[in-house]
């Protein structure tokens, strides 16, 4: 399961780290690839050759040790890793992780890398329910990092309780079973969309102010990037509209970067014929500047105005339009949802209207998680719990799927 499998084990400084001799010569057993960055205070517990002999990989621990001139280490750990494993963490290394911190080699992999990550704690039993650390690992999970619980029983520290770093060879189960349930996860994935045109837009829009300034909001396009990714992976032919955005869409979903709502209106209605399915999950901006100046807007009185007129409404202007295409929108709401989200849904003819939430802890703007209800025409057809946003795109393309009939024959 673990063949050739890249691991990277990120080991902190806390008693435990002599478990991670065992864990690393046992994930090596099993086939894996590991490569370890230790902390200066992991030092003090193992040796850099103990765990160099037994992944027989060279370890890292100094951000700026550059071995090889070709790669930046950090980055090029952070990019090679099918997972990241910080075992064992220590309070500090959590709180660092929550805040995003990268000062030290481990700390900066881990803000570089978009692999899973997974924690597993050892600590003192106070330390670990003190409620920094609690907010610190409730964070962490919204963002996705899956935490493998410690075992109770005597401490190092003297203490009975929580904080014992789970065994290594529960470890190695837990990192079997993710592999095989990603794999699944992968190679079973039904092509319910195979040959099925799709076109997601994702991000906020800019609405010029002048060259310096713009009005945007807080979209991240997690949301719409996940929605392109796990349509691809279902076999459709798959292309994102994207407006302002902080995560890098794959290499092979085929990107239309836009700014402002009528140039995602214009990128839009050009696939629009052609396409089976539009998801508009942007956050379009619903006014703009009535006209952006094209020199830096200079300070004059205390207060100033801004004459705001109404953008298109893209959704609306698709609906109006619809033939076969399947239309689905995302309506951000903060109170009375489900009745906003109907208003949308029919007032803008779509198909589905997913709305979330966006005051909810784990949901809307920027988190990786999302809590979403879908409706359609006759009321609610899903209410989903607080999934990952990849999750939440897999079980909204399945129910569209078996809407539209599946794949292309
Ligand atoms: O990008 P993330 O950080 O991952 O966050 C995800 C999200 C919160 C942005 C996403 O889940 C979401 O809710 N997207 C819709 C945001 C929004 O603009 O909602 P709305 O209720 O204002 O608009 C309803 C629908 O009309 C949306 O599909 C929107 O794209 C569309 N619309 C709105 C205004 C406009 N001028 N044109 C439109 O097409």
């Amino acid at each position: 399961m673990l063949n050739g499998k890249k691991i990277v084990l990120g080991v902190t400084g806390g008693i435990a780290a002599y478990k991670s001799a065992t864990l690393v010569s046992k994930l090596v057993q099993k086939g894996a690839d590991v490569h370890v960055i230790m902390t200066a205070s992991a030092q003090q517990f193992i040796t850099e050759l103990t765990l160099q002999s037994l992944s027989k990989n060279p370890v890292y621990s100094d951000t700026f040790d550059e071995r090889e001139p070709s790669v930046v280490s950090h980055i090029n750990l952070a990019d090679l890793a099918d997972l990241v494993i910080v075992a064992p963490a220590t309070a500090n290394m959590i709180a660092k992780m929550a805040h995003g911190l990268a000062d030290d080699m481990l700390s900066t992999t881990l803000l570089a890398t978009t692999a899973p990550i997974m924690v597993a704690p050892a600590m003192n039993v106070h330390m670990y329910q003190h409620p920094a650390v609690i907010e610190n690992m409730r964070i962490l999970s919204s963002r996705g990092v899956s935490f493998i619980e410690p075992g109770e029983g005597l401490l190092a520290c003297g203490y009975v309780g929580k904080g014992r770093m789970e065994e290594p060879e529960s470890i190695v189960q837990i990192i079997e079973q993710f592999f095989s349930e990603a794999t699944s996860a992968t190679s079973n994935k039904p092509r319910l969309l195979e040959g099925r045109k799709i076109v997601v837009t994702a991000g906020g829009t800019i609405e010029r102010i002048d060259p310096v300034r713009y009005i945007t909001n807080d979209s991240s396009g997690k949301m719409g990037v996940a929605i392109a990714k796990a349509a691809r992976d279902m076999g459709a032919e798959v292309v994102l509209v994207a407006g302002h955005i902080d995560v890098t869409p794959p290499a092979d979903i085929h990107v239309v970067q836009v700014q402002s709502a009528q140039e995602m209106y214009d990128a839009v209605l050009e696939l629009w014929e052609d396409s089976d399915i539009v998801i508009k999950a942007a956050a379009v901006a619903d006014y703009r500047p009535r006209k952006a100046s094209d020199r830096k807007m200079k300070k004059s009185g205390d207060t100033m105005s801004l004459e705001l007129v109404k953008t298109v409404d893209i959704l609306e202007q698709l609906g109006l339009r619809k033939k076969s295409q399947f239309l689905i929108g995302f309506a951000a709401e903060t109170n009375n949802m489900e009745t906003y989200a109907r208003e949308k849904l029919a007032r803008k003819n779509c198909d589905l209207m997913v709305a979330n939430d966006v005051t909810s802890e784990g949901a809307g703007f920027r988190s990786e998680t999302n809590i979403v209800q879908i409706y359609d025409a006759l009321g609610l057809v899903e209410q989903l719990p607080m999934l990952s946003k990849e999750e939440v795109a897999h079980r909204l393309l399945t129910i569209t799927a078996a809407r539209i009939g599946g794949a292309h024959s």
